[in-house]
């Protein structure tokens, strides 16, 4: 399988349903998040995969677990290939999301979200550094018995030695002669799946390309095959 997953943000829906028109059959499949849910709703996701394209469904919950788990059950019937919580939300709360997930869907957490510095995270009480934060939340994931994390492709290597069976998450990628745009850090698809993730979000390199399903297949080609743990 194709580990790109095509980050589709927009609310728009008819401009999300022509790009995932464009990359059916090419790509691992598609992600679609909380601004697009909340405009569009199920009916839009249905629209958009028509039951063919794999779906990552990225609407981060993050409540209590009872509410989590009945949220998750909520949209079991759409069958996400992948769904993300946060890891802050807690052991209990990742276990009642994965517990009422459909048994091949992989629920991730996103650890410390990338928009948050140093400074913000000490406003809500974190002392340590960002690292650290990360670590303890991938570790607590991991125990809680989710598959795997969001990280970057900086930190997919250390969390796959780590956690040897985990699924991870890793966007921000950007091919080698891409403009990276307000991504920071970024590694290529290459190395990404090289040092150990399992799928790949990608967003505008392929979304704002003039032919989405040309620069698809551009980026599928450079990537090792065969790809690990991409299933
Ligand atoms: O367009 P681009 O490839 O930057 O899109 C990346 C996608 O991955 C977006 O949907 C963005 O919200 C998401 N994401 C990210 N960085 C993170 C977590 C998620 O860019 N740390």
């Amino acid at each position: 399988m194709n580990p790109v997953f095509v980050a589709i943000d927009t609310t728009d829906v008819h401009r999300a349903a022509a790009i995932a028109r464009g990359i059916r059959g090419l790509a691992g499949g598609v992600k679609l998040g909380l601004e697009f849910f909340c405009a569009n709703g199920e009916e839009g996701v249905l629209h958009i995969c028509e039951g063919e394209l794999p779906l990552f469904l990225d609407l981060k919950f993050h409540d209590i677990p009872n509410t989590v788990g009945k949220a998750v059950a909520s949209i079991a019937h759409l069958s996400p290939a992948v769904l993300t919580v946060h890891a802050a939300g807690g052991r209990e709360m990742m276990a009642a999301a994965k517990a009422a997930a459909p048994k091949r869907t992989k629920v991730v957490a996103v650890t410390v979200l990338t928009s948050l510095d140093q400074q913000d995270l000490s406003d809500t009480g974190v002392s340590g550094s960002a690292e650290e934060q990360v670590k303890r939340l991938a570790a607590l994931a991991r125990e809680a018995g989710i598959d795997g994390i969001v990280c970057s492709g900086e930190e997919v290597a250390a969390a796959r030695a780590e956690w040897p069976d985990g699924y991870f998450v890793v966007p921000g990628v950007r091919p080698a002669e891409a403009d990276a745009g307000d991504q920071k850090r970024v590694v290529t698809p290459q190395e990404a799946v090289s040092d150990g993730a399992s799928i790949l979000v990608i967003g505008r390199p392929i979304t704002e390309s003039p032919d989405p399903a040309r620069a698809l297949q551009e980026i599928a080609a450079t990537l090792p095959q065969p790809t690990r743990k991409s299933a």
